[in-house]
């Protein structure tokens, strides 16, 4: 049973500031998140706001937004064929075991200056 559906967009040039700012970065994003990102070269930054998009995403389909909870606790991983797997930690993991989820359905896409990211909650 669906539980939760949340979209969203993020434009690049969001990403491109926060990049500019010392920081910033390491407190959105897990540090394997940041990784693998940086290993893409010039997709780092489509990737990032994709992974931002999912976060949102998330935030959305538990349906209280990402308050309380650390970004850093939504953590985007591809598997081995690319397919992306969210992995929550922490406060996110509770908010997301309260609201009933079992498994989440990501998906991610980017072109140009825009990523976005569907997240579906699945329940019991
Ligand atoms: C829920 C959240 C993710 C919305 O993101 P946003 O980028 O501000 O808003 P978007 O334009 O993508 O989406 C807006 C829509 O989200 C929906 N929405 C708002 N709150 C929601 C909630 N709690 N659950 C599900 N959907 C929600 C609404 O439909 C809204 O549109 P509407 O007001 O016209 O109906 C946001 O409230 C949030 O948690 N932000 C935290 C961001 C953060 O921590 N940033 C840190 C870096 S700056």
């Amino acid at each position: 049973m669906i539980v939760g559906l949340g979209i969203d967009v993020v434009h690049v040039s969001r990403l491109e500031h926060w990049q500019s700012v010392p920081g910033l970065l390491e407190r959105f994003f897990h540090p394997e998140e940041l990784a693998a990102a940086r290993s893409r070269g010039k997709g780092c930054i489509l990737s990032l706001a994709a992974r931002f998009a999912a976060k949102e995403a998330f935030g959305k389909a538990v349906g209280t937004g990402l308050y309380g909870m650390g970004l850093k606790e939504i953590r985007v991983e591809n598997d081995r064929n690319g397919k992306p797997e969210m992995i929550l930690y922490g406060r996110a993991k509770a908010v997301f075991e309260e609201r009933g989820g079992r498994r989440i359905l990501l998906s991610l896409t980017h072109e140009h200056d825009s990523a976005i990211a569907v997240a579906i909650i699945e329940g019991a």
